[in-house]
């Protein structure tokens, strides 16, 4: 039975500051780390960003003015507090920490905010002489003792000239405080994670190869969700043209008798093997020392020979504390197919990627994946690589955790 995909839903709301702008690379920040982001935005932030750019963004309508659409707004605003797993208000000006004190709801925003029951976190910016007011550090100490989580402002030098505290705290810090109050940080600390990515190369002779389409974008966004999760990660990985995400061990493969080498001296050492490269099934019998020629319009015969099966030899000696995952990519029958390589490779878990639907499998940055345990299968919607790896981390999560 497939099961149902729950994303976390962040409100943002975006006051009217020079740090408005701030909010786009946020909400970016927390979409790639799995999280569903819809803005509300006062009149004022309108001044400094439009809607537009938001809602290209989110993907999503942004909610700017109660009275813009009198039929719906009462309805919009009400949903829109109930959608929140998180309410966070970045940049948050000292009007809207005024407004939250005092029970103001005049526009879009504060009613919504007034309406949540979700946890509420506000990153205040704004002039020092604003910030050290006591009216604002009075109202802040109100809405404080009510449980709203304040990300202090940094101090330095502010866009209206002065310098001091009032600047809207770095946008990575906020994120991980968000996520931090969604219970989706660092929750991979102390573990072990072995990635591999991309293609293996199999020469056919010094100047030629066979290899096949994976760019190596989703095992690479694993690794890279996994690091930020707090693991320690070693990638893999086949020629890619990517950068290697920050605080990753790289180790590099050519051919998949490579791949298997390294894996194979590597994967003791590991709590969490995910597999998502794409190793060739076959090499050349022999390679050609020269280059090969071409023959007066012969066909070239070539014969290939079976690779090692990489998955399932790691999987003879899988220990039990041990969490393994395959990826599967097919073309037909999927889920049968990948069932099928879940039980042959010993695996804990398999990524069913029907590589034929669009915006599924090599060389995009989006995928459409089954996740498939002994227990259930998980069918996700096209979603990006970055977001169907956290995904795949949550599940990972569970697993190791049920061992
Ligand atoms: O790299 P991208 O462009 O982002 O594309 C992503 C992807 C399509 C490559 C990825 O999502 C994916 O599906 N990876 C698995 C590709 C593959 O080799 O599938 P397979 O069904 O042939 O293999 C099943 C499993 O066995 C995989 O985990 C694979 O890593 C492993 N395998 C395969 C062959 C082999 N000789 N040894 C193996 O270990």
């Amino acid at each position: 039975m497939p099961g149902k995909e729950h994303k976390p839903c962040v409100v943002l709301g975006v006051t009217g500051g020079i740090a408005a702008y701030k909010a786009c690379e946020l909400l970016r920040i927390l979409q790639k780390r799995g999280i569903d982001v819809y803005v509300v935005m006062t009149q004022n932030a309108c001044r400094f960003v439009t809607p537009l750019t938001f809602e290209t963004l989110s993907g999503h309508p942004v909610a700017v003015d109660t009275f813009d659409r009198p039929q719906t707004w009462e309805v919009e605003h009400i949903a829109l507090a109930k959608r929140a797993d998180l309410f966070l208000i970045a940049p948050a000006t000292a009007n809207i920490i005024g407004k939250m004190a005092c029970g103001i709801a005049d526009d879009m925003l504060s009613t919504t905010v007034m309406a949540t029951r979700a946890p509420v976190m506000i990153a205040p910016a704004m002039n020092t002489g604003m910030w050290e007011n006591e009216a604002t550090q009075h109202n802040l100490r109100t809405l404080a003792s009510r449980g709203v989580q304040i990300v202090l402002p940094a101090s330095g030098h502010l866009a209206c000239g002065d310098s001091g505290a009032g600047k809207l705290e770095d946008v990575a810090v906020i994120a991980e405080r968000a996520l931090e109050a969604l219970g989706r940080t660092r929750d991979m600390e102390g573990l072990r994670v072995l990635v591999t990515a991309g293609p293996s190369r199999e020469a056919l002779d010094p100047v030629r190869y066979v290899t096949n389409r994976s760019s190596g974008k989703m095992g690479y966004a694993i690794a890279r969700a996994a690091a930020q999760r707090g693991a320690q990660v070693t990638l893999l990985t086949g020629p890619v043209a990517l950068e290697a995400p920050q605080g990753v061990q790289v180790v590099p493969f050519t051919t998949t008798q490579e791949l298997l080498e390294r894996a194979q001296e590597l994967a003791a050492k590991q709590d969490v093997l995910i597999q998502a490269a794409a190793p060739a099934d076959y090499r050349a019998q022999k390679v050609a020392p020269q280059k090969i020629k071409k023959n007066s319009g012969e066909p070239l015969v070539l014969t290939l020979v079976e690779n090692p099966d990489v998955a399932a030899a790691l999987g003879r000696s899988k220990r039990p504390d041990q969490v393994f995952v395959g990826f599967a990519a097919e073309t037909n029958d999927v889920l049968a197919h990948a069932q099928g390589k879940l039980e042959r490779k010993n695996l804990d878990m398999i990524v069913a990627n029907d590589v034929t639907l669009p915006g599924a499998g090599f060389d995009v940055d989006t995928n459409v994946v089954t996740l498939i345990t002994r227990d259930e299968a998980v069918s996700l919607p096209l979603m990006r690589k970055d977001e169907v790896a956290d995904r795949i981390l949550d599940q990972v999560l569970m697993l190791v955790h049920d061992r």
